[in-house]
């Protein structure tokens, strides 16, 4: 069955998932705003606002205060964790929240470098945001080695023999990307997990950019970290970090003295967000929702979690077999990734283009115009805009698509930027 027959069979409610998020209704020039800048961050259903002022108005405290409104606020935060450990398929202790994917990276780092020291080796990829390349390219004060798998410039696909190659017994941690946010490349992480693992060293993975996209389970994966953050997949500004609990229970976090020695509070650094917190907790009950509606039969949170990115997986697929149809349709555009439809399943719906004559910033400029949000630059992904070197010249124009993402949108964004190149020639 062709995608789009399978699209329309699947339960995945488009014009519901809508109605859920209010700032979609916006209009740009008196033009409908289309929201294509969801890898740099992500809008929020009407539960994930309605959770943080009600949190604000209702229960606003700090915790462990022997008093309604801060038992109120712990009992918020353990819900908060548990609902992230069904998110991520863990246990609510291994969840860690803070602000945001990149402070939670440089914490573990400063804590796992405590052990590290000449002769240690750390593998990156140059495929990776720098948010999970800096923290630990950091360690080198140490004395640590830091080695760079390459990616592949022709598919922009991380050469894993390369990577394999790199990964030796003197290898302590493995970090990498679950998906690339500038041209949309999914890894093959469980491959890189066992990698580590073979060799006796830990991985951490950033899913940053593939959680708004695919299901994540830490327990298949075996992983021994994963980083996300809320404000891509549907949450607040926030990020959240998992960790296996016998790393979070070893390892020894830099913390201040009064703070407790267990985990996870160990971990997290002064008074939380708890608002937003309250955001994140909505945020994954939004997810429940969703997959609710995809299958009515899902009896555990966890399962309709796993029927939400079923259903979405199916939409975007069929997004991207129209957007890369008809950005490949248009004169002078080079695309970079994946473009092949038989390998769909090797990249989500993150596309980084070029023109020839115009620079991202100018595209971006000229659909920003016409309500049509989109971003340039390297996102810091500063190593794949080196590599492929456009660093230079202004990166990519990103076209980012979600699940509250249209067919119509992307015709309507197709026309609009074949007008814009043909003008403009
Ligand atoms: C793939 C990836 N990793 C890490 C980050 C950094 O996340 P945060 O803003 O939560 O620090 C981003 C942000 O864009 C990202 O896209």
């Amino acid at each position: 069955m062709a995608l789009a027959e399978q699209l329309s069979t699947t339960a995945l409610d488009v014009a519901w998932i809508r109605s859920q998020f209010p700032s979609l209704a916006q209009t740009v020039n008196g033009l409908p705003a289309v929201f294509f800048d969801g890898p740099g961050g992500t809008q929020v259903p009407r539960r994930v606002i309605d959770a943080i002022s009600g949190y604000l108005a209702h229960d606003n405290a700090n915790t462990g205060g022997a008093y309604q409104t801060s038992r109120d606020t712990d009992r918020m935060l353990a819900e908060a964790r548990a609902a992230m450990g069904d998110f991520l398929n863990c246990d609510a202790d291994e969840i860690v929240f803070g602000a945001n994917m990149t402070s939670l990276t440089y914490a573990m780092s400063r804590s796992i470098g405590r052990e590290l020291g000449p002769g240690d080796e750390i593998v990156l990829t140059l495929l990776d945001h720098d948010a999970n390349f800096s923290p630990w390219k950091a360690l080198e004060e140490k004395g640590v080695t830091i080695r760079a798998a390459r990616f592949n410039g022709a598919d922009c696909t991380l050469d894993m023999q390369d990577l394999a190659r790199q990964i030796t017994s003197r290898t302590r941690l493995v970090a990498v990307g679950f998906a690339s946010n500038a041209v949309g490349t999914i890894n093959n992480v469980a491959e890189v997990v066992r990698l580590a693992r073979g060799a006796g060293a830990l991985s951490y993975i950033d899913a940053v950019h593939y959680a708004p996209h695919g299901l994540i389970d830490v327990r298949a994966l075996d992983c021994d970290f994963l980083a996300c953050s809320s404000y891509k997949f549907f949450g607040p500004h926030m990020g959240v970090l998992y960790g296996k609990r016998e790393h979070l229970q070893r390892l020894e976090p830099y913390k201040v003295r009064p703070n407790t020695n267990s985990i996870p509070n160990c971990w997290e650094w002064g008074t939380l967000n708890h608002e937003c917190i309250a955001g994140i907790k909505a945020c994954v009950e939004y997810w429940e929702e969703l997959g609710r509606h995809a299958n009515p039969s899902a009896t555990t949170r966890r399962e309709a979690i796993v029927a939400a990115h079923s259903s979405v997986h199916l939409h975007e697929w069929a997004l991207t077999e129209k957007m890369i149809a008809g950005l490949l349709a248009i004169p002078g555009l080079k695309l970079y990734g994946i473009g092949d439809p038989r390998r769909f399943n090797e990249r989500c719906a993150t596309f980084a283009v070029r023109v020839e004559g115009h620079t991202p910033l100018q595209l971006a400029t000229k659909l920003g115009e016409r309500g049509f949000f989109t971003w340039d630059g390297n996102y810091y992904a500063l190593n794949v805009t080196e590599q492929l070197d456009v660093e230079r010249t202004g990166g990519f124009l990103r076209i980012g698509l979600v699940h509250y993402n249209t067919a119509k949108e992307v015709e309507r964004m197709l026309a609009a930027l074949g007008e814009i190149v043909r003008l403009w020639f």
